[in-house]
C-alpha cells in the first residue's frame, strides 16, 4: 500500500517537474542514489556491494561513465550533450545492460534497468540528460577544493602566506579527470590544500602558465611561493591520495 501511495506522489509531482535535477529526483532516485565518494564506491564493489547495497549506479558513477564513454570526447560540449541525450532516450526505452556503458565489474551487481518507455517526454529527457552531463563537472566544483583565478591567488597568497598550486590539465586527459575525481575530493587532501594552498586550474590547451614556466605533461602541478615570484617545484603525473599528501607536505617544508 505504502508503495502505491509513494508511486502516486511521484506520478503527480512529475507533472510539475521543471528542471533536470527535479526530474532526476522524482523519476530516477528510487534506484540511482546521489553522490557517493569514489573511495567508498571502490571499497563497496570490492566487497560485492555489501557495504552500500546499491540498487543501481550512483549519479556520480552514471555521470562520470556516460560522459567518458558516450560519443566523441574531443567534440564540443553541445554535440556531446546531444549524443548523450540520444543515448539516454534510447536507454530509457530499450534498456539492456549488455548494451550499456557501465562496466561489468559494477553492473554485475545490478539487474537491467526496467524500461521507462513513455514516462518522460522529450523535453524532460533533454533536461535530465543535460543534468547528468553537467553533474560530473558541477559535483567536482561542489565537493572539491575551492578554485581561484591566478590573479585572486596571487593577492591571497601574499595576504594569507599560502602556496599557489597550479593544476595543469587538458579537458580529455584521463589521469587529470581521475586526479579530480579520486584524489582532490578526499577529505585528507582537502584539509591540507584548504589550509596551506590556493588551487588554480589551468587548461594547458588554451592558457599559458605564469612566470614563464614551460608546461609539462598532464596532469601537472606547479607550486609557487606566497611571494608569487619563486617557483618551488613542478611535478608531472597522477598519484594516489597517499603519494599526493606526501608531495604536498614536502612542498610545504620547501616553501619556507
Ligand atoms: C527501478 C530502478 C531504476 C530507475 C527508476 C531508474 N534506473 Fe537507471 N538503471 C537502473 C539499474 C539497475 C541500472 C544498471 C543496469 C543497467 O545498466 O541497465 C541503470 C542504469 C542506467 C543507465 C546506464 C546504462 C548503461 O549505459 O549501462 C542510465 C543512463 C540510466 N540508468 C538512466 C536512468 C534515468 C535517467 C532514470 C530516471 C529517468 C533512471 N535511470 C531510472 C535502475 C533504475
Amino acid at each position: 500500500m505504502r508503495l502505491i501511495v509513494i508511486g502516486l506522489i511521484i506520478g503527480i509531482n512529475f507533472l510539475w517537474a521543471s528542471n533536470g535535477e527535479d526530474i532526476f529526483k522524482k523519476n530516477c532516485m528510487a534506484c540511482h542514489s546521489l553522490y557517493i565518494p569514489q573511495s567508498k564506491l571502490l571499497s563497496n564493489f570490492e566487497n560485492k556491494n555489501k557495504e552500500l547495497n546499491l540498487k543501481a549506479p550512483t549519479l556520480n558513477q552514471l555521470s562520470f561513465m556516460l560522459k567518458d564513454r558516450v560519443g566523441d570526447r574531443k567534440s564540443d560540449n553541445e554535440s556531446r550533450k546531444f549524443e548523450l541525450e540520444n543515448f539516454i532516450t534510447n536507454y530509457l526505452e530499450n534498456s539492456d545492460k549488455r548494451k550499456g556503458v557501465i562496466p561489468h565489474y559494477i553492473n554485475k551487481f545490478f539487474k537491467t534497468m526496467p524500461s521507462m518507455k513513455g514516462r518522460l517526454d522529450e523535453d524532460e529527457i533533454e533536461a535530465v540528460s543535460d543534468y547528468i552531463f553537467d553533474y560530473s563537472e558541477n559535483i567536482m566544483i561542489e565537493k572539491g577544493v575551492k578554485r581561484y583565478s591566478y590573479k585572486e591567488a596571487v593577492e591571497l597568497a601574499k595576504k594569507e602566506h599560502k602556496i599557489i598550486m597550479i593544476e595543469g590539465y587538458l579537458p580529455y586527459c584521463r589521469f587529470c579527470i581521475r586526479m579530480d575525481r579520486e584524489v582532490m575530493v578526499e577529505e585528507a587532501v582537502k584539509k591540507i590544500l584548504n589550509k596551506d594552498f590556493l588551487l588554480v586550474k589551468v587548461n594547458l590547451a588554451i592558457e599559458k602558465l605564469p612566470l614563464g614556466m614551460k608546461r609539462l605533461g598532464t596532469p601537472s602541478f606547479y607550486f609557487i611561493k606566497s611571494n608569487a615570484k619563486e617557483i618551488i617545484d613542478m611535478i608531472e603525473g597522477f598519484g594516489s591520495q597517499k603519494d599526493f599528501i606526501e608531495l604536498l607536505n614536502d612542498i610545504k617544508k620547501r616553501s619556507k
